[in-house]
């Protein structure tokens, strides 16, 4: 098998994979492929990696992996393969993670040799850290990615810092993590009325939500969404070029108030090598 630089994410609204592509583009001496789990028919698939292969890996959070982490794991078969492992949080908390990731990837076969969370703009509302990644998230991405192929160049595969639970500001998002670091193995499930949305006149029938929609829960003849099979990942939201569609639950709308309100203050990217 031959060297590749090997980039996967699960990215419903497209900074994860924006993030994993800057890691990547400090890396330009490898082929890259690159496997997009977002639907249903490439979670499918199986993918082996050797131990020359490198992965590049991103998920979004809420808090812990995002809901069909299992998933995604269950496609991927290494063979002691270098992971950089990536989690990007909107600028609240990336609470067990990194962690998860971190246990999910050694069991898949991986050798964890670095893992970052980086910010980008809040899914469920861009008006949280808004504009992020931003060309200093940026330089520290290509950095990261820069530093972690000299360590793996240099044969040295182990995280030598492991990632702690990352706690909040906001006082309901410390009761949320501490309920996870609880319960590690309940999977991440938003609550049914939260994922309530509608589809306006704006849409222009391109098909675009459904393209990407991680589960087939729309039917957009009928603008209608399946609550069960959603998974309330906004990627459909932020998707739509028409901004057709738009949550209407009551519940997240004083959720977000009441998170953003938590979460002025600029947070960074952290990483562990
Ligand atoms: C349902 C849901 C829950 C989220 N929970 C958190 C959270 O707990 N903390 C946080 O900082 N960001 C949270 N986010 C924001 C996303 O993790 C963040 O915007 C991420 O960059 C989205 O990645 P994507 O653009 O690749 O989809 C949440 C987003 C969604 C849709
Ligand atoms: S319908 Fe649900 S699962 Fe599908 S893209 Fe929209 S929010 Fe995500
Ligand atoms: S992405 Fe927007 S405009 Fe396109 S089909 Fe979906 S709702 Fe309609």
């Amino acid at each position: 098998m031959s060297k590749k630089l090997h980039l996967i994410y699960f990215s419903p609204s497209g900074s994860t994979e924006k993030i994993v592509r800057t890691i990547a583009s400090s890396i330009s001496d490898l082929p890259v492929e690159v496997h997009d789990l977002l639907t249903p028919s490439s979670r499918k698939k199986k993918y082996t990696f050797g131990p020359d292969d490198i992965v590049i890996m991103g998920s979004m959070t809420a808090g812990k992996l995002f809901t069909l982490s299992d998933e995604l794991f269950a496609c991927l078969e290494a063979h002691d393969t270098p992971f950089i492992g990536v989690i990007t949080f909107g600028n609240g908390y990336y609470g067990i993670a990194l962690n998860e990731m971190l246990e999910r990837a050694k069991k898949s076969g991986f050798k964890v040799t670095a893992l970052g969370a980086f910010v980008a703009r809040h899914s469920m509302d861009t008006s949280i850290a808004e504009g992020r990644p931003d060309e200093h998230d940026k330089e520290i991405m290509r950095d990261f990615g820069r530093r972690t192929y000299a360590k793996i160049q240099n044969g040295d595969y182990d995280l030598h810092e492991l990632p702690k639970t990352n706690w909040s500001s906001w006082e309901l998002g410390n009761k949320v993590i501490a309920y996870r670091e609880e319960h590690p193995d309940e999977a991440y499930a938003l609550p049914n009325e939260c994922k309530a949305k509608e589809i306006s006149d704006k849409c222009i029938k391109c098909g675009n939500c459904v393209r990407h929609c991680p589960v087939n829960a729309i039917d957009i003849d009928a603008k209608k969404f399946d609550v069960e099979k959603c998974i309330g990942c906004w990627g459909c939201i932020n998707r739509c070029p028409a901004h057709a569609i738009s949550s209407t639950s009551k519940q997240v709308a004083d959720i977000m108030k009441s998170f953003g309100e938590a979460s002025t203050k600029r947070l960074e990217p952290e990483i562990f090598m």
